[in-house]
């Protein structure tokens, strides 16, 4: 009889997901007796009254490795420990279906889980090993601020997205002697922005790590002009923290989804700018979501398929409560709970690309 492996995909998308799960079911099939099947939408898939699975054969993941998305979706809402359900009164409530999920899990005659997520579903995943439940995780996020791994996959691909951004903008400030605010994406961590702010030569970078002073960077703008003529290009990460520690969202609508919904930390630059007096014309484009849609970028596909084989070796040799990670240039594992100590946040004072940034002159803004 074949064993059974489950594979969901957890948080927001990230190129790369297909390409981890062709890695999984391409190399399970090599092997031999292996059934793999996809739980729709992370666990809420087993979790719905009325289940939604998808079988994964090498026909469903047959050229899947360049597209964007993931062909068993996922979501931010939900999961085992915090499933949201409609009440009779027509509101929202969460409750914990673990029981349902484990029975679940045995009626399907699963083996083994493979949980492709980032921070958050990390620790769902040691929280069901916890339980006894056999699980592998791959490191997912476009933002990097997963710990022990390199790189996670999708990371490189937003960075080549908002590189691109910044190419563009640069023109068009250039053209027209503007300041240009690119807000990019990045949570807690600023990988983003500051790669995007290397790869695309930007005058100032602000990043979640370094609260800052717009006072230093109207400063650097100031440095950027001579009579009128200049431009100046900043990227901001949405998580951007001022002096004060404030970051700038909205708070979370949906039931079973945590998270303050980030954005506007461009537009309060400029506001903040425009009090400080600076008079040349600033404009602010938000780049959101184009950063995690669409094709991978080759370095992306590559990591993904090798933490997929990764994985789905690991749950071959039983080493289970694990997080398959690269570290290069060796794609091997640590351990779920060394996963979830800390995060992957850059460090002002020796990261070597913001030291780099620094002696380049970019400004982070303190
Ligand atoms: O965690 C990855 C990320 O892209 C963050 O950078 C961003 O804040 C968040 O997801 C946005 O999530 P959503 O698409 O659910 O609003």
């Amino acid at each position: 009889m074949s064993k059974r492996i489950l594979v969901v995909t957890g948080g927001g998308d990230c190129p790369g997901l297909n390409a981890v799960i062709r890695g999984i079911v391409k190399s399970a099939k090599l092997d031999g007796n292996w059934e793999i099947i996809g739980s729709m939408e992370s666990y809420n898939g087993l979790l719905k009254d009325k289940i939604e699975i998808m079988p994964l054969t090498e026909k469903e993941v047959a050229g899947i490795h360049v597209k964007g998305g993931t062909i068993i979706k996922t979501t931010n809402r939900g999961g085992p420990f915090n499933f949201p359900v409609q009440q009779s009164d027509g509101s929202w409530q969460t409750e914990n279906r673990t029981k349902l999920l484990l029975e679940r899990l045995d009626d399907l005659g699963i083996e083994a889980i493979i949980s492709i997520g980032g921070d958050g579903s990390q620790r769902i995943s040691l929280e069901l090993a916890k339980l006894g439940v056999n699980i592998v995780g791959v490191p997912k996020t476009i933002d990097n601020d997963l710990s022990c791994t390199d790189f996670t996959f999708g990371f490189q691909t937003a960075v080549e997205i908002a590189t691109e951004a910044v190419d563009k903008l640069v023109t068009t400030a250039e053209s027209h002697n503007r300041v240009f605010i690119l807000e990019v994406m990045g949570r807690d961590a600023g990988w983003i922005a500051l790669y995007t702010a290397l790869g695309g030569g930007a005058d100032v970078c602000i990043i979640p790590e370094i609260p800052y002073d717009p006072k230093i960077i109207a400063q650097k703008i100031a440095t950027r002009y001579k009579d009128g003529e200049g431009f100046c290009n900043i990227v901001i990460a949405e998580g951007a923290r001022d002096i004060a520690g404030q970051i700038t969202g909205t708070a979370p609508t949906a039931v079973g989804d945590e998270h303050i919904k980030l954005g506007g930390a461009g537009d309060k630059l400029k506001q903040e700018l425009q009090q400080l007096g600076v008079e040349h014309d600033i404009r602010v484009t938000v780049l959101g979501h184009l950063q995690r849609g669409g094709i991978p970028i080759a370095f992306d596909r590559i990591l993904a398929t090798a933490l997929g084989v990764k994985a789905f070796e690991l749950v071959k040799a039983k080493k289970y409560g694990a997080m398959v990670v690269y570290n290069h240039p060796e794609i091997t594992h640590v351990s779920l709970e060394k996963v979830v100590e800390k995060s992957n946040f850059i460090n002002p004072k020796n990261n070597s690309f913001l030291c780099a940034a620094k002696k380049i002159g970019i400004s982070f803004g303190d």
